[in-house]
């Protein structure tokens, strides 16, 4: 199902600059930390992802933080790597203490070539190959979070097999309606994720005194950007029920992995302070005296990234404005596969005119990439203020499931990433280049 595209509502949006820590106008130019946007690119070009060490850093520490001191839980943050996969957006958090949650073999190649140690990652996912439990195994991870029976059956068998003991826990589906959209909510029965409890407490008990088998933990993980706290406090609760009731069992459990899903503010979105989540987590959470795993991806990476685009043209179609831009939906998948509104914004300063343009545009416009799709489209109707062809445009919120969620469709090469560290920036992956297109075809 593809929702349609983001409509700009009658409200005023505010400026993302405004609200996003790190980014700030200076001078009517945007910076990210202390390097002006249209240096970057003018240096590598666009469209281009950007994002902010500090603003990475500031996230996790305070997510980190809101879980230590005397009110806190024994805890690791297991970034969910799936959000932002770059080396070093990995390397970054490694160095900052952070462990990981993999959901492929890819990913846990990505940790390895990080130089990640393999102590602090998770395995989550409904259909992990037996190759990729393999390679899991034999490099030691923290802990196997077992989606099915059968895949449980597939784990202690390779484990027998390697003579290497699995930590395992069952995610479990707590059966809570949680999740921003339904294509990102995971935690009802009616999903493909986790197991029924049922279900769950029988394979537990059914493999209490496995020799393969190692029961470690508990997990679930109920959907994403999610703002409010009632779905999190449901989900702890059940979560805290399981493990007490597994303890009278004999099945001791020292690992309860809570998963994701803290939502972020994109537009006008009000999300959940991390320190109320903390709270309300680690209140169900201190009695059992579990150590936490916690699974976040988007609240560390989603507003420390935006994704740069210049206006290629501008046009009037049936007294319609449309800002045509370089990047697409190839390049930022959200807008078009969720209706996710990530504002654009203008980035102040403008560069001479290079591309011909059809004068300035109305204020209001549809903002459009080059792909031969209706649906891509970033935003409809927008505020986007008087824009000419050469101009430089921002889209927000595009640290989190945006690079990595690119493809080459229409044969677009993938955009580069950019780190910005204080006033210097980095190139952290290169722009692909059309050899890169048709590598590995024959
Ligand atoms: N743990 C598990 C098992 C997950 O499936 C996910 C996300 C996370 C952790 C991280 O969740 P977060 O903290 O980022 O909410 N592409 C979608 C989001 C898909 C999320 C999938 N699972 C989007 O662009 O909104």
């Amino acid at each position: 199902m593809i929702v349609g595209t983001p409509r700009a509502t009658s409200k005023r949006f505010a400026d993302p600059a405004d609200f996003t820590p790190f980014f700030e106008r200076r001078a009517g130019e945007l910076h990210c930390e202390r390097v002006p946007l249209e240096r970057i690119a003018a240096r590598l070009g666009t469209p281009a992802y950007v994002y902010s060490r500090a603003a990475i850093t500031a996230t996790y520490r305070r997510l980190d933080r809101a879980f230590a001191g005397p009110g806190g839980v024994p805890h690791t943050i297991c970034y969910s790597v799936k959000a932002n996969s770059n080396l070093s957006i990995l390397r970054l958090l490694a160095r900052l203490g952070s462990g990981f949650d993999i959901v492929s073999g890819g990913e846990l190649h990505r940790l390895r070539r990080a130089g990640v140690s393999p102590k602090t990652i998770v395995f989550s996912g409904v259909g992990k190959t037996r190759e990729e439990i393999c390679d899991a195994l034999r490099a030691g991870i923290l802990l196997f979070n077992v989606e099915s029976a059968a895949e449980l059956e597939i784990l202690a068998a390779e484990a027998a097999r390697l003579r290497r003991p699995a930590a395992a826990g069952i995610r479990v589906n707590p059966d809570v309606e949680a999740g921003g959209h339904p294509h990102i909510s995971t935690g009802h029965h009616r999903h493909k994720f986790g197991m029924d409890w049922d279900d769950a407490r029988r394979l537990y008990l059914a493999h209490k005194d496995s020799r393969w088998i190692r029961w470690q933990g508990i997990s679930a993980h109920i959907g994403s950007q999610i703002l409010s706290a009632a779905p999190f406090r449901s989900a702890i609760a059940r979560l805290a029920a399981y493990v007490r009731e597994l303890r009278r069992a004999g099945v001791a459990l020292k690992y309860l992995d809570f998963g994701g899903g803290i939502g972020v503010r994109y537009a006008a979105e009000d999300p959940l302070e991390v320190r109320n989540y903390a709270a309300i987590v680690t209140r169900a959470l201190r009695p059992l005296g579990c150590h936490l795993l916690l699974e976040p991806g988007r609240v560390i990476v989603g507003q420390a990234g935006v994704l740069l685009m210049r206006v290629l043209y501008t046009k009037t179609n049936h007294g319609k404005t449309f800002v045509v831009v370089d990047a697409a939906m190839n390049d930022m998948i959200r807008p078009a596969l969720y209706g996710a509104v990530h504002p654009i914004t203008v980035a102040g300063a403008l560069r001479p005119r290079t591309v011909a343009s059809r004068g300035p545009s109305s204020s209001r416009a549809d903002i459009v990439g080059p792909v031969c799709e209706t649906g891509d489209c970033f935003l409809q109707d927008w505020p986007l203020g008087e824009v000419n062809s050469g101009d430089l445009l921002v889209l927000w919120g595009a640290g989190a499931y945006g690079f990595v969620a690119a493809s080459n469709y229409n044969s677009r090469p993938r955009p580069p990433e950019v780190l910005v560290e204080g006033s210097r920036f980095r190139l952290i992956r290169r722009r692909e280049s059309f050899q890169d297109l048709c590598r590995g075809e024959l």
